[in-house]
């Protein structure tokens, strides 16, 4: 399908979702969630594609935003009654099993920085700017800013973040965990793309029994996480992949994954 509001392209086993609002800085209104639901439910659904990364098209924004002009209009019944950006969590974060990097160019500030954070993990340029300056419209940050933020970088950081609305540089956003890794501008796409190659030229059930450890830690105690920890082992350790992979270990070879 064509996107009005995405890129999306498939590069080998990767999936590329670029957003493609240039003129707006990439802000995100509700076409943008909308093709987001289809193109990460297209990617899920696709057994070729193992990793997707998502960026910003143009090279002064990932997104800046939730789109203000939309906003700007709509009363708080309405965005009651639509349950307004509920999807981005509900159908493209939890329904996606597989993962995605979200290679931040730019400005991520707002809706943006929260879309950053619904990835599995940031890979951002060295011009990568993050905010949450929803304070400066009068209101909050909607769709994780305050939530995911503060499990990334604990309390005081998100506080001072949401409380003032400033921005922090990609140096100060990888020391205080957000970030996982900082590239040059010009290499963003490639590292991205790089790292997507490698998790999609791993085992997949063991990539989606990963993904699904590491969120159970910021779902429950330590406790409850450990053994659903055991229990995912568990569940792996019974694939073929598994056999396959100790075998290819002993054996000094590349593993041959089935998915299975
Ligand atoms: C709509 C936006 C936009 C946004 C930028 N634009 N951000 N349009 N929504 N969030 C548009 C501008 O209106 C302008 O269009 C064009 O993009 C270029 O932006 P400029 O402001 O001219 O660029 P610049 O001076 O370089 O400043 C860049 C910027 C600034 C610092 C990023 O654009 C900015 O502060 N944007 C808003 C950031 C923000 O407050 N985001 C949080 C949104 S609230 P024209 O047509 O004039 O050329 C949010 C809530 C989420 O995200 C929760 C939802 C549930």
């Amino acid at each position: 399908p064509t996107y009005e509001t995405l890129l999306v392209e498939t590069r080998g086993a990767v999936t590329l979702i670029t957003l493609n609002r240039p003129k707006a800085l990439n802000a995100l209104n509700s076409t943008v969630m909308t093709e987001m639901v289809a193109a990460m439910a297209a990617f899920e659904a696709d057994p070729t594609q193992g990793c997707a990364v998502v960026t910003g098209s143009g090279e002064k924004a990932f997104a800046a935003g939730a789109d203000i002009k939309e906003m700007a209009t709509k009363s708080g019944a309405e965005f009651f009654s639509e349950d307004f950006f509920s999807e981005w969590t509900s159908k493209v974060v939890k329904a996606t099993r597989k993962p995605w990097i979200a290679a931040v160019n730019g400005f991520a500030l707002g809706g943006g920085c929260e879309v950053a954070m619904m990835a599995d993990f940031i890979i951002a340029s060295e011009n990568a700017k993050f905010g949450q300056p929803e304070i400066t419209l009068g209101v909050i940050p909607g769709m994780g800013g305050s939530q995911r933020l503060a499990r990334a970088v604990g309390k005081s950081k998100a506080m001072d973040l949401c409380l003032t609305g400033r921005m922090m540089d990609a140096e100060e956003a990888e020391r205080a965990g957000l970030v996982a890794r900082i590239v040059p501008a010009d290499q963003l796409l490639d590292e991205a793309m790089k790292a997507a190659e490698k998790i999609a030229s791993l085992p997949p059930l063991a990539v989606k029994a990963n993904k699904e450890a590491v969120n159970v830690a910021f779902e429950t105690t330590l406790d409850a996480g450990l053994l659903m920890e055991r229990r995912i082992f568990q569940v792996v350790a019974g694939t073929e992949d598994k056999t396959e992979g100790m075998a290819a270990f002993v054996e000094k070879r590349p593993g041959v994954w089935k998915g299975k």
